[in-house]
């Protein structure tokens, strides 16, 4: 299965991979957990992307292509991918059609994942992560046990909210998506291979109707 995950900030993008990973053994490509990588590491691409992340501004092209490439070439993305956070614009789109023709191995769907302004922002204001497991929480819809931390590492493991989860960094985020990334619903709408889902309803109901979408 080849599969663009599409949808604004929030909206459940990373939480649907996941269980679409566990369920169909293949890998979870984030441009997003790429670049956190590379900040966290503070590689020479993660200390250029660091200042158009914490603005709400897409990293530029190249830098994202560069990594694309390189993660579609390894051998576990041979039986299938979920692309989660890319492509973000039509040139990345494009390129990635380049990219997977010359592999001779098309996308099969891109999933959009609908979800009005208002959710998204209390979903991604909400939005704590566990600093150890990086496992994902949220203080309105899905609290751990006891906030302060996550339940499964215990109590010296806090849970952290991303630099760009920040109220004012949200809308800047949120514009970017409606200016850049929402012309590709028309893109792929044209290429015969977009699906919408109703992505205001539990995780699991979200991820059945994902899995009738690309049934
Ligand atoms: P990225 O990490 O890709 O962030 P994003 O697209 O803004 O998406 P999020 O991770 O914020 O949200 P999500 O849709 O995954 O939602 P989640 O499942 O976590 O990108 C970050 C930055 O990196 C960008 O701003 C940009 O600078 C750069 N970047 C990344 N890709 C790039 C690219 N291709 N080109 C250029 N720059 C790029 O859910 C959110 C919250 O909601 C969680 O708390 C979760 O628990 C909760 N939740 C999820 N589903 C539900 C549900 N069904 N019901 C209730 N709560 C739910």
């Amino acid at each position: 299965m080849r599969i663009v995950l599409l949808g604004a900030p929030g909206s459940g993008k990373g939480t649907q991979s996941q269980l679409l990973l566990k369920a169909f053994l293949i890998p979870q490509i984030s441009t997003g957990d790429l670049l956190r990588e590379a900040v966290a590491k503070r590689t020479e691409l993660g200390l250029k992307a660091k200042s158009a992340m914490d603005l709400g501004k897409l990293v530029d092209d190249e830098t994202v292509l560069g990594m694309i490439r390189e993660r579609l070439s390894r051998p576990d993305a041979a039986a299938g991918f979920i692309l989660d956070g890319f492509p973000r614009n039509i040139p990345q789109a494009e390129a990635l059609q380049t990219m997977l023709c010359a592999l001779g191995r098309p996308l099969q769907a891109v999933v959009l994942l609908n979800l009005d302004l208002g959710i998204l922002f209390k979903r991604l204001s909400g939005r704590r992560i566990c600093e150890k497991c990086g496992r994902v929480f949220n203080i309105y819809t899905a609290a751990p046990a006891a906030l302060a931390h996550c339940d499964e590492c215990g109590p010296e493991h806090k849970l952290i909210q991303r630099p760009d989860d920040k109220e004012e960094v949200i809308a800047k985020r949120l514009d970017v998506y409606e200016a850049q990334t929402k012309p590709l619903v028309a893109y792929y709408t044209a290429a015969g291979l977009l699906r919408v889902v109703d992505a205001d309803a539990d995780v699991n109901a979200v991820f059945n109707n994902i899995q009738k979408a690309i049934a």
